[in-house]
């Protein structure tokens, strides 16, 4: 984790109040992974929270470029709309844990809401980096809320939902999910709480629906491991980002926290962003 100045480079309105801005900082694009998160100082000093989380949405570790794209809800986003190339920044990070895919996994099915994109864009590219076949669902409320496909390489497979029939499938992107559940080794979501709920439901029943095999599942065989860990997120068939609003951002206030099926709450900043669908009590207030 670095606390560094990053540069404006370009920042143009992709979609009616959604914005991509790319910044210059290079110690920050050299360790930075899938699904992990910066938080950014604002001008706005009138709060008691200083800086705003957003998501990594691309990363170029050559050119030392990151890419950040949001959505104007308030004050602090307002104001980074006002930024010219050249203007600097204060940003600190990768934080939070990343996607964790798993070696074997050649398929990967990545799922987003709105703004969900910016929590999976990235992996995307780590993917098709590594040679993977990807799959991206996209929902929408409605045809001009839809990610441009200019903004995705040539090689991902692109499949569009819009509530109201707009634009691809007329409906909810999760009923999009069971024509890809059997093709895909591992799905990664980002969006709305309910949406990353339904999409728990239908992860938790998909081993009985198709009968597949667990990942990793030969290997200590009637040894799970550990809740949280490193290992059992890469065998998870479901890895969620999740968004909460934040404080300190590195685990101190416990102002971000959701509640585990351990029992235990969970600090989305320091546990996660990323979580395996199972490791979340979806059921719960928090
Ligand atoms: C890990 C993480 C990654 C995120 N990545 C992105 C991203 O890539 N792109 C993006 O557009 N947004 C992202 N968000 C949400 C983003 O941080 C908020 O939209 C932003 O902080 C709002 O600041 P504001 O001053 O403009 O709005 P405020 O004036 O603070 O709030 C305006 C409205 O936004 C809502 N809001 C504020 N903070 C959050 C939050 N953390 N999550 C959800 N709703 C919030 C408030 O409830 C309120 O309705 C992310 C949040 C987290 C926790
Ligand atoms: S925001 Fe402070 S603990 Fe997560």
């Amino acid at each position: 984790m670095r606390l560094l100045a990053a540069e404006l480079v370009e920042s143009r309105e992709v979609l009616p109040g959604q914005w991509l801005q790319a910044y210059h900082a290079p110690a920050l694009a050299s360790g930075a992974r899938a699904g992990q998160f910066v938080h950014v100082r604002t001008g706005d000093y009138s709060g008691f929270v200083l800086r705003r989380p957003f998501s990594l949405n691309t990363v170029d570790a050559v050119t030392g470029v990151v890419s950040l794209h949001f959505r104007t809800v308030g004050k602090g986003t307002a104001w980074f709309t006002h930024l010219r190339p050249g203007d600097t920044i204060d940003m600190l990070g990768p934080l939070g844990r990343p996607f964790e895919v798993d070696p074997r996994s050649r398929h990967l099915l990545l799922i987003a809401g709105g703004l969900g994109i910016a929590g999976v864009r990235m992996l995307v590219d780590e993917a098709l980096r590594d040679g993977r076949q990807v799959t991206l669902l996209f929902g929408a409320a409605t045809a001009r809320d839809v990610y441009p496909s200019s903004l995705l390489p040539d090689e991902v497979e692109y499949v569009v939902a819009t509530d109201d029939g707009t634009l691809g499938h007329h409906g909810f992107v999760t009923e999009l999910v069971p024509d890809y559940e059997a093709w895909a080794d591992q799905a990664f979501a980002c969006g709305p709480r309910p949406m990353l709920a339904a999409l728990a439901r239908l992860a938790a029943g998909r081993r009985e629906r198709l009968g597949v095999a667990k990942l990793g599942r030969k290997r200590g065989a009637g040894r799970p491991d550990p809740y949280g860990s490193t290992a059992a997120r890469r065998k998870a068939f479901l890895q969620v980002s999740m968004e909460q609003r934040m404080g300190c951002a590195v685990g101190a206030c416990l102002g971000c926290v959701v509640m585990g099926t351990t029992g235990q709450p969970q600090r989305v900043c320091r546990e996660g962003p990323t979580f395996g669908a199972d490791e979340i009590d979806w059921e719960s207030g928090w």
